[in-house]
Order: C-alpha cells, then sequence, then structure tokens
C-alpha cells in the first residue's frame, strides 16, 4: 500500500524551533513518508537550529539575501517550492506559525490543491498592520488551512469566529513547549563563554531581545535608552541581548549597547544557551512570540516590548505583562518587578497556559485520523 507523504515546511528561527519536534515526532512513524524543506527564508540561525536537533532538511531553497524585500521572500519561494511540490507531491503541507514562509508555502500548496495543516494555529491581536505583516500572514493561512492546530482554547475560539469549522480545529497546546523540554538542562554548560563567566547568585541577569520589523527604528532605540537607564539604576542587573542578525537590528542596536557595563551584546544565541540562560535569568524583556511562551514555562516574568499581543493567555495568568515601547514605561515596569518582591513572586509563579509539551503528538495523531477520513 502507498504511504502518506507528509511534507513539512519552516523558513525562520521560530519555525525550525517549534517544527523540530513535529518533525521527530512523524519521522518515527514508518507508516508515513516524512520530507522535510527549508525553505532558508533564514539562514545560520536555521542551520543551527537543525544541527541541534539533528535534522537534515531533504530540500533547501536557499533563499536568503542580506537586507531581503518582502516582496523577493515571497516571489522567490513561490517559485522554489512551487518545484519541490511538483517532485514531491505530498498528501499534506504542514506550516507553522505567522511567518512569509508559512504563508507562501501555504498558497502554493493551494494552488496544486494539496491540503495545508496549520501549526500555530489561531492566534490573533486583530490589528492586520501589528505584527506586520505575521497577523495578515496568519489570518490567511487560517483560510487556506484544512486542519489548525492550535495552541490553547482562545485561539480556537477566534477561528471559530471566523467560520472555520470546528471538526478541523484541534488545540495541542504550543510546540515550543515540546521543544524546551528537550534543551533544559541543570549544570548545563553555555557554548557562549561570555555567559560562563556571569556569576548568577550575585547578579540578576535580564534576558533581552528585540528585532520585529514594527520595533525597527525609534521604537527599538528607546527599548535600548530604557536598558541604559535601568542598568544605571539597578547596580546588581547584569543585560544579556542576543542581537538579531538583521542589519537593522545589528546598526541600531550596537552603537547605542556596545561596551557598556553591565551589559552584554552576543550573537544570536544557540537555541539551548537561549533556553538555559532563560532558566538563569530573573526575568525577560522581549517583542519576540516565541520567548513569550518559553519564558512563562520556565516561570520567569515577562515584560513584553510590543503594542499588542497575539499571546494574551499569558498575560490573563499574569506571567507577562505588555509594557509597550515607550522608554517611560519600560523602565517603569522594569523598576517595578526589580524593586519588589510581591510584583516579581505573583509573576513568577504563574500557570503556564501553552501546553503541556505533547503537542507534536497531537498534531501526528489529527493528521493520521485526516488520512483515515480521506481514503
Ligand atoms: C522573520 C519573520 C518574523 C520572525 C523573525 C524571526 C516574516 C515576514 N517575518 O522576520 O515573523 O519573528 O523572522 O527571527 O517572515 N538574517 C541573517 N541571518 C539569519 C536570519 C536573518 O543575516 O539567519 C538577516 C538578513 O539580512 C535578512 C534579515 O535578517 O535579510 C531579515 O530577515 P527576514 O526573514 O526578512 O525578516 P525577520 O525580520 O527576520
Ligand atoms: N532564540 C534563539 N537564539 C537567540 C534568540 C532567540 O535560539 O539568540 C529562540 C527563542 O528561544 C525562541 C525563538 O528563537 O524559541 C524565537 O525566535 P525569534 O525571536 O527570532 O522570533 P519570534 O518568536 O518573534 O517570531
Amino acid at each position: 500500500m502507498k504511504k502518506n507523504k507528509v511534507l513539512i515546511v519552516y523558513g525562520t528561527r521560530p519555525d525550525a524551533i517549534k517544527m523540530a519536534p513535529v518533525v521527530i515526532e512523524f519521522k518515527k512513524d514508518s507508516a508515513i513518508e516524512t520530507v522535510v524543506c527549508t525553505t532558508a527564508q533564514h539562514r545560520e540561525t536555521i542551520d543551527m537550529v537543525n544541527d541541534i536537533f539533528g535534522i537534515k532538511p531533504d530540500f533547501d531553497l536557499d533563499i536568503m539575501k542580506q537586507s531581503q524585500t518582502l516582496e523577493y521572500i515571497t516571489s522567490s519561494i513561490m517559485e522554489k517550492f512551487s518545484k519541490v511540490l511538483d517532485t514531491e507531491k505530498p498528501d499534506m503541507v504542514l506550516v507553522h506559525g505567522d511567518t512569509a514562509t508559512c504563508l507562501i508555502c501555504s498558497l502554493a500548496s493551494f494552488y496544486k490543491k494539496i491540503p495545508v495543516g496549520h501549526v500555530e494555529a489561531g492566534l490573533r491581536t486583530h490589528d492586520i498592520y501589528s505584527p506586520f505583516p505575521e497577523e495578515m500572514n496568519r489570518k490567511l493561512v487560517g483560510n487556506i488551512a484544512s486542519l489548525h492546530f492550535c495552541p490553547t482554547e482562545s485561539n480556537r475560539t477566534n477561528l471559530l469566529k471566523e467560520n472555520v469549522p470546528d471538526s478541523c480545529i484541534f488545540v495541542t497546546g504550543n510546540t515550543a513547549i515540546d521543544a524546551l523540554n528537550t534543551t533544559v538542562g541543570t549544570d548545563y554548560e553555555f557554548n557562549c563563554s561570555e555567559l560562563n563567566a556571569i556569576d548568577y547568585n550575585d547578579k540578576r541577569v535580564i534576558l533581552l531581545t528585540a528585532h520585529r520589523r514594527e520595533n525597527l527604528g525609534a521604537p527599538l532605540v528607546d527599548i535600548c535608552e530604557a536598558v541604559l537607564d535601568i542598568t544605571e539604576k539597578f547596580k546588581d542587573v547584569v543585560f544579556v541581548y542576543p542581537v538579531h542578525p538583521n542589519p537593522a537590528v545589528q546598526n541600531t542596536v550596537r552603537p547605542i549597547l556596545f561596551g557598556k557595563n553591565r551589559i552584554i551584546l552576543t550573537d544570536m544565541l544557540d537555541v539551548r544557551d537561549l533556553h538555559n540562560l532563560m532558566k538563569r535569568a530573573y526575568m525577560v524583556m522581549t517583542d519576540s512570540g516565541g520567548l513569550q511562551e518559553e519564558a512563562p514555562a520556565l516561570g520567569k516574568p515577562v515584560l513584553v516590548l510590543r503594542k499588542e499581543t497575539e499571546r494574551p493567555e499569558a498575560v490573563e495568568m499574569g506571567t507577562v505583562k505588555l509594557s509597550g515601547i515607550c522608554k517611560e514605561n519600560i523602565i517603569a515596569d522594569a523598576s517595578e518587578l526589580l524593586s519588589g518582591k510581591d510584583l516579581y513572586m505573583k509573576m513568577a509563579t504563574a500557570v503556564n497556559p501553552y501546553g503541556d509539551g505533547h503537542a507534536s503528538e497531537r498534531i501526528h495523531a489529527a493528521v493520521l485520523e485526516y488520512f483515515s477520513r480521506s481514503t
């Protein structure tokens, strides 16, 4: 009997990390043929993740260019991924999240009438310009997909409001937690030597990441200035900021923060270093989506450096606070967490709403069920 073929595609760092447990789960099942494709919308970041999880993509579209435009990413992925579909003729394509890779690979599959399974479906801010262009990307994929794998119940509710049939929606938890369960260890030694040199008992480490398109320019300058102010006020604080390779991020951040006392700028960290640093950190300040899911699972308070979030669950549970991008607010929120123990303890002990680390198994089971229904 011919095996069903599932093609799993991703292109950026967060998608690679969150799809790694899905790839591993599908590869365990010899009754399904699993093919892996990376668009390489990102290059080094993706390669690092694939190495750590031992994944060797069958197809690498190698599209990344420095300072690439959305138009370039869109057209090059459409052109190259369509050829992979012609060669492989999968029975289903699994995409992840809200990136350009996710949208364009879904659309290319739709053009060939290949069903799409959308991992991390149903997150919404309801503002198409924030995050930009990701909110629209995710909404559009919601219209294309046949199966929707939602991290939380509220994601499911969002899809039901958009008339997605309930029978196509599966609440699985977020695969980020599956990945996190494999990377965090005790007595972990960092690959980045600067991180081994920090005295984590004596200093309070704040893990900072900021790279979002809507924060480039003035908001990122404000974030950096807030960081300078916080370090000045709290002498036991050390910031660690792994700076995204995007030149638009590097060129803003480095001139303001490089060489400053108790501010460590690193290159991007491999995912094991990042997760283990998060585990040792006092708190997290970030505009990243993934960190907003991972930090609550490790009991770390998070200040989100964005105006809105498509991940309101952790805000409701109390581990995450939306600080925005205004310098004064960021300083005030960080100071409150660093000064008093009450708010800190409340945020650090709230419940993680993003799942139990078995999301990939649920996704695999739902895909099998889909195939059994369609034969
Ligand atoms: C993309 C995603 C965003 C996600 C982010 C994760 C879209 C529209 N946006 O945004 O949702 O949060 O990835 O990081 O898909 N670069 C490198 N090496 C790398 C990665 C990036 O040099 O490994 C540089 C390149 O100059 C590249 C630039 O970063 O042109 C921007 O990458 P791009 O994928 O266009 O957008 P991101 O802002 O990273
Ligand atoms: N991450 C990493 N190294 C870093 C910064 C982030 O491995 O230097 C991981 C992080 O743990 C999370 C993911 O990358 O799993 C988040 O990616 P990113 O912030 O680029 O994208 P977003 O989540 O905002 O879409």
